[in-house]
């Protein structure tokens, strides 16, 4: 059994740090056995602290301690006290120098926090606590220090020595080695530094700021893939230029570097000038990224550049904070992204992809407020509440200031706290101020974790033109907050006539008619809002553009909501109205199957769906969102007890009908959507492969000969990644010898590219198909999987824990392989196995038999001994 269970940390236990660390000089000297790392730190007391006389404690895992040196003193093993997390001093004065030396050992680090080997080369993770596992440190985000690091490496095998700021000196020096010593003037905490050493081959170029500063710019990668740059660094440079634009906001060092790397346990991380990431978030060429890929690029190069403003000249105060920079930059990121390529597809996306994550982690005993009151590791809280519904937090402030009283709240922002470390208090104290607003209940869409309902009625009295909507909000209770007050909702409605037009909009007690969309706050339990002067009984459009990340309901007929799809003025609504009707239509097929009743499509749906598909007027892309069916997850999460085999027969069954019945309109639309020319990464071009691919997996839904020939052809035929992996994962569908043939030769031609096998892996394993488990315990054995590389878990294992049939198998079987899994990982790699174990969570909504296997499982893992990360999910799903 487990012995102790780890400590709970509380937001209201936060107290500001005894000491402060002005300057931080370190060097570090890589060596084939271990590393040496020499820390100079000049410390004093903090004057804001609380205890005026408390001892010393650096923050130190797993480190071999070798001297400590007090204004150039040596102190004996009996002046320190050690433990297995710290470092403590007694008895020390306000103000002084102290000199550390220790031992690490980054060949062994498969944890990839601290200092680690990726490919042959060296690289850090810090954030979020990974510093303390490279020296020992006041590891905190509030303590901010300007670093000066020396890199001393083997000149022949780490011809490259980075670290953050710009390089003051370098030199060479005996037996082979060279050093490089890095400056950065800005203050910046821990989490922030970064280092990297290796035989990388540099992609150049440079930018000039608003203000004619010229920044050279440099992606660092292996030299096998310095032909798959340039799409990073023209992201770079358009992200730099658009922060300058919309913010004002220019980049301030002479250097901003970008570090690929293949071994990392997230996205990237945007350490001050020297960012580091993954590398299947930078590396892309038209024959090895699809569209998907090089958007998600430019939106993770955009985010990370980002991050210079918000969180590094501006930095969390503790990591109850998170969402501060997060959920900033991810609405800054979702923005940019909104604007260089077509706004409403990426707000379609971004809603999905809310919904299918963040609603059922939400709704499940992982959930959390957008700033969590307490954790147990923190590794833990980089979740889709902090990023993406602190994403939505943020807009809303826009949503209720407007575009200019946004900025306001931005440039307050900067004025107040650039260089400081801060609270998302301070963020909201400097929207309200800025605009004159009292925004103290806004608060609580940091306080109160849980997705709130609103729920629209409305009335209409012909005599007067008299429309009424009420609105009602309540939102169910979460772990440790059974009651919730009731949020400042802003609703985005307007009003159609019959004809699908908007009605402009004139509320009780004003003068004329203002607009056709209006923002309605809603900020009780129950609100009422009337709308006079209207000619006929309007249609309401109900939180426009999602601009309040809620679950509304409103009483649609089928008919109404048909009517919204395609008349709408929002494009998003227009969007939200069919995916609600087919929402409802899946449901119903649902509920057929488990009845036993044959199932089939209603004529209205076909024809709306039909509508949609012929429709000359809808751009590509949009099209392609509009006639994509909603997910198995979305589908599971409206059920109250899910059952995955019904669901995915019901949603099988439909796209067979749909492609059936309207076979020839898809091969219409397959033939004129064909892309002429060299493959350009441009949203019109992208919109149309992703139609042509969508019409083209429905079409697979056919089977038969000449359908897996058409893939096959175009399977043959591509030039391109997106069309390559859209014809495979037709192929995917359909049984025969094409598909195996397809799989074989991609595996043939990519076999050298990991990140490409990585497609490979997924398709795989997340085939809906009865021998996809042994299918994925073989690919295990393949010489390019390691359970050791992130990528390679999440493509193989993290793609089979989210196959719905598969994973959800009623036998079991799926949850007793990922079981075994994240027992594996945990002893490697903690983080990447809490990951892995996230699917078990939300085993209560399923049926007894499938409840009880899950159950089993956590409760087996909840006996191991477990990490800190893993354990925390385990005991909370439990609870
Ligand atoms: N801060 C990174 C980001 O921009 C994410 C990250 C967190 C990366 C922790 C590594 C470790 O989102
Ligand atoms: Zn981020």
């Amino acid at each position: 059994m487990k012995e102790a269970s780890p400590r709970t940390i509380y937001l209201k236990d936060y107290r500001p740090p005894a000491f402060l660390i002005e300057r931080t000089e370190l060097r570090f000297a890589l060596g084939e056995d271990s590393t040496q790392v020499e820390s100079r730190l000049r410390l004093r007391r903090n004057p804001a602290a609380a205890t005026p006389a408390a001892p010393l404690v650096l923050d130190g895992e797993d480190l071999e301690l070798l001297s400590v040196r007090l204004d150039g003193r040596d102190l004996a093993p009996g002046e320190w006290v050690q433990d297995a997390e710290s470092l403590t001093l007694a008895n020390v004065p306000d103000a002084f120098v102290l000199e550390i030396v220790n031992r690490i050992k980054p060949q062994e680090n498969t944890r990839l926090e601290g200092l680690y080997k990726s490919s042959g080369n060296f690289c850090t993770q810090c954030e979020a606590e990974g510093f303390r596992c490279m020296t020992y440190y006041i590891d905190r985000p509030d303590v901010m220090s300007v670093f000066t690091t020396t890199v001393v490496g083997e000149q022949a095998r780490y011809p490259v020595l980075l670290s953050n700021g710009n390089p003051v000196e370098k030199g060479v020096l005996d037996d082979g080695q060279h050093f490089v010593t890095w400056h950065d003037p800005h203050p910046k905490p821990s989490y922030l530094f970064a280092l990297v050493a290796g035989n990388l081959s540099c992609l150049e170029d440079s930018y000039k700021t608003a203000s004619g500063r010229e920044v050279a710019l440099r992606i660092y990668v292996e030299p096998h893939n310095i032909d798959k740059c340039d799409h990073a660094m023209a992201s770079l440079k358009k992200a730099m230029r658009w922060d300058e634009q919309r913010f004002g906001l220019e980049y301030d060092l002479d250097i901003f570097m970008i570090v690929a790397v293949d071994d990392f346990n997230m996205g990237a991380m945007e350490n001050k000038g020297l960012n580091v990431f993954n590398s299947k978030l930078l590396l892309a060429r038209p024959d090895t990224a699809t569209d998907l890929d090089y958007e998600r690029i430019e939106g993770v190069i955009a985010h990370e550049y980002f991050h210079n403003w918000t969180g590094n000249r501006v930095t969390c105060r503790d990591w109850f904070q998170l969402s501060l920079k997060e959920g900033l930059t991810v609405f800054r990121d979702q923005s940019f992204t909104a604007e260089v390529t077509a706004g409403t597809v990426k707000r379609i996306d971004d809603v999905r992809m809310l919904r299918s994550r963040q609603f059922v982690e939400d709704a499940g005993p992982m959930a959390h407020p957008v700033r969590p009151p307490s954790y147990m590791e923190i590794n833990n809280f980089y979740t889709v509440t902090v990023y993406e519904k602190g994403a939505e937090v943020v807009r809303m402030y826009e949503t209720l200031l407007g575009r200019e009283g946004f900025r306001r709240g931005m440039d307050l922002y900067f004025e107040r706290h650039d260089g400081h470390a801060v609270t998302t208090d301070d963020f909201l104290a400097a929207m309200a101020d800025a605009n004159g607003e009292d925004l103290s209940q806004f608060q609580r869409w940091y306080e109160q974790a849980g997705t709130p309902r609103v729920t629209v009625e409305d009335a209409w009295d012909a005599a007067s033109g008299r429309y009424t909507l009420t609105l009602r909000q309540s939102c169910p209770a979460t772990p440790g907050q059974p009651e919730k007050r009731p949020f400042l909702i802003p609703v985005a409605v307007g009003l159609l006539d019959a004809q699908g037009r908007d009605m402009p909009l004139r509320l009780a007690a004003e003068a004329q008619a203002a607009g056709t969309t209006r923002v309605l706050r809603l900020t009780e339990a129950e609100q009422q809002w009337v709308f006079e002067g209207l000619v006929e009984r309007p249609l309401p459009s109900l939180n426009r553009g999602f601009s309040a990340p809620v679950r509304v309901s409103y009483p649609y007929t089928e008919t109404q909501l048909a009517f919204l799809a395609a008349h709408d003025a929002d494009a998003f609504n227009r969007w939200d109205a069919g995916e609600q009707l087919a929402t409802r239509v899946l449901l119903g097929l649902i509920a057929d199957i488990q009845a036993g009743r044959e199932p089939a499509l209603p004529e209205r749906f076909l024809t709306a769906f039909a509508a949609v598909l012929t429709d000359a007027g809808l751009e590509a892309a949009v099209k392609a969102e509009m006639l994509m069916l909603p997910s198995e997850n979305w589908l599971a999460e409206q059920m109250d007890v899910i059952d995955p085999d019904a669901i995915h027969a019901a949603r099988s069954y439909a796209r067979r009908a749909l492609a059936g019945e309207l076979e020839a309109q898809w091969l219409g639309l397959y033939h004129t959507h064909e892309v002429s020319g060299e493959y350009r990464f441009d949203p019109r071009d992208a919109g149309r492969r992703r139609l042509r691919n969508l019409a083209l997996s429905y079409l697979a839904a056919l089977d038969g000969k000449p359908m897996r020939q058409l893939a096959a052809s175009q399977f043959e035929q591509a030039d391109n990644m997106t069309d390559s992996l859209g014809a495979l994962a037709a192929l995917m569908l359909i049984d025969g010898a094409e598909r195996e043939q397809a799989l074989a030769t991609f595996y043939d031609h990519w076999r050298n590219d990991p990140l490409v096998l990585d497609k490979w892996f997924a398709l795989q394993a997340s085939a809906q198909r009865p021998d996809t488990l042994a299918r994925v315990e073989q690919l295990m054995q393949n010489p390019a999987f390691s359970i050791r590389t992130p990528n390679r878990v999440y493509s193989l294992i993290g793609a089979f824990a989210g196959n719905p049939t598969g994973f959800h198998a009623a036998d079991g079987s799926g949850y007793r392989f990922i079981g075994a899994q994240v027992e594996t990982l945990n002893a490697l790699n903690p983080q990447v196995a809490a990951r892995m174990v996230g699917v078990f969570t939300r085993w209560r909504r399923y049926d007894a038999g499938r409840q009880a296997q899950m159950r089993a499982e956590l409760e087996r893992l909840q006996g191991l001994d477990l990490s800190r990360d893993v354990y925390e999910i385990v005991s909370k799903s439990l609870q």
